[in-house]
């Protein structure tokens, strides 16, 4: 058991990981960070403490506007962020409006992991993926292993659910990695996902894989659409929780993660989503997998994408 495991953000996803942390008894003490007023992280908090009798949870859970509380954290979960809105007068932000906004959040949240949790592990899930994890990077300069962000659990977790079902079996039998960046250039990696030890193309057509790699690229939008409102919020929390239990446990896992590459895939000083082992001391290794020739060539792509946003970020840090 951890001693603190801290969230920034207690909207959707940040609710989600906080009450979860709590019942998976993941640390003694559970943290909540929230701006929104009047004083919404501790009505949050005081809502789960007040459940804690019920499940026998021996857990403080403390929420607050202030970024105090999350003083001493061990992990410290990343959510906070403003979602594409429409604005009250009915225009929509432009993409790089909602980037700017969305990065000076991030600088608010670095001063405030810096000041009050800076040996922390962080995990951050808060979009655009690639661009916020780079941010809290440039400002935290925290060796490799202490930040990563969550994506390719979220994108694999997607894959494996749209296999499993179009082969008619348990999500337990598929194993998949989803890499690269957090959008559309992501790449479902054929090559390594098995069914029971055996090639996926034994159990499910290529035509259909096709279909079923495109969707997942796809899928965040896919719940954005259905839900009308908001965007998916239990399978990203939960993903990033299966990310900390790595950590908390040292279980030793690997796992696909968006960490800083210093040479591994012929990439530098980026942060992109390859597979990584979790364990204690956070991300302790990069894994280099063997990728097809068409997958390198999609990888390569992506990682030009998560380029371009990177230079973005530090062309608006200069602004
Ligand atoms: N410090 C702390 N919390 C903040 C800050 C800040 N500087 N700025 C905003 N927040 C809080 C908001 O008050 C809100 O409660 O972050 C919370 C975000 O919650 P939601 O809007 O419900 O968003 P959510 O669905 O949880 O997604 C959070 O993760 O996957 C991404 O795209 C998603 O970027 C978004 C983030």
């Amino acid at each position: 058991m951890l001693n603190k495991i801290a969230v920034i953000g207690g909207g959707n996803i940040g609710g989600v990981v906080v009450q979860e942390a709590v019942s998976r008894r993941l640390a003694r003490n559970v943290a909540l960070v929230d701006v929104k007023p009047p004083e919404f992280a501790k009505g949050k908090c005081l809502d789960i403490a007040e459940g804690t009798p019920v499940i026998s949870a021996d857990i403080n859970v403390e929420g607050s506007r202030e970024y105090d509380v999350i003083e001493g954290a061990d992990i410290v979960i990343n959510t906070a962020g403003v979602p594409r809105t429409t604005r009250p007068d009915g225009t929509m932000p432009t993409r790089e409006e909602l980037l700017g906004t969305n990065l000076k959040i991030t600088d608010f949240v670095s001063e405030g992991i810096a000041r009050f949790a800076p040996d922390a592990m962080v995990i951050s899930i808060a979009n655009p993926l690639d661009a916020i994890v780079y941010r809290l990077h440039m400002n935290l300069k925290k060796d490799r292993s202490r930040l990563i962000g969550m994506a390719g659990v979220l994108d694999s977790a997607r894959y494996r659910l749209f296999i499993a079902q179009e082969a008619g079996v348990s999500v337990d039998n598929v194993q998949a990695m989803v890499l690269g960046g957090h959008g559309d250039s992501m790449i479902p990696i054929r090559s390594a996902c098995r069914i029971a030890g055996m090639p996926v193309e034994q159990f499910v057509a290529p035509e259909k894989l096709d279909a079923l790699e495109a969707r997942t690229r796809k899928a965040g939008g896919e719940v954005v659409k259905l839900l009308g409102v908001g965007s998916a919020f239990v399978s990203p929390a939960w993903s990033a929780l299966e990310m900390a239990e790595a950590i908390a446990y040292d279980k030793k896992k690997i796992m696909p993660v968006s960490t800083l590459l210093k040479g591994e895939y012929g990439v530098n000083g980026l942060f992109v989503g390859v597979p990584a082992l979790l364990g204690k001391n956070g991300m302790e290794k990069v894994i280099e997998m063997d990728l097809t020739e068409k997958e390198k060539e999609l990888f390569k792509k992506s990682v030009a994408s998560v380029q371009k946003t990177a230079d973005e970020v530090i062309a608006m840090t200069q602004k």
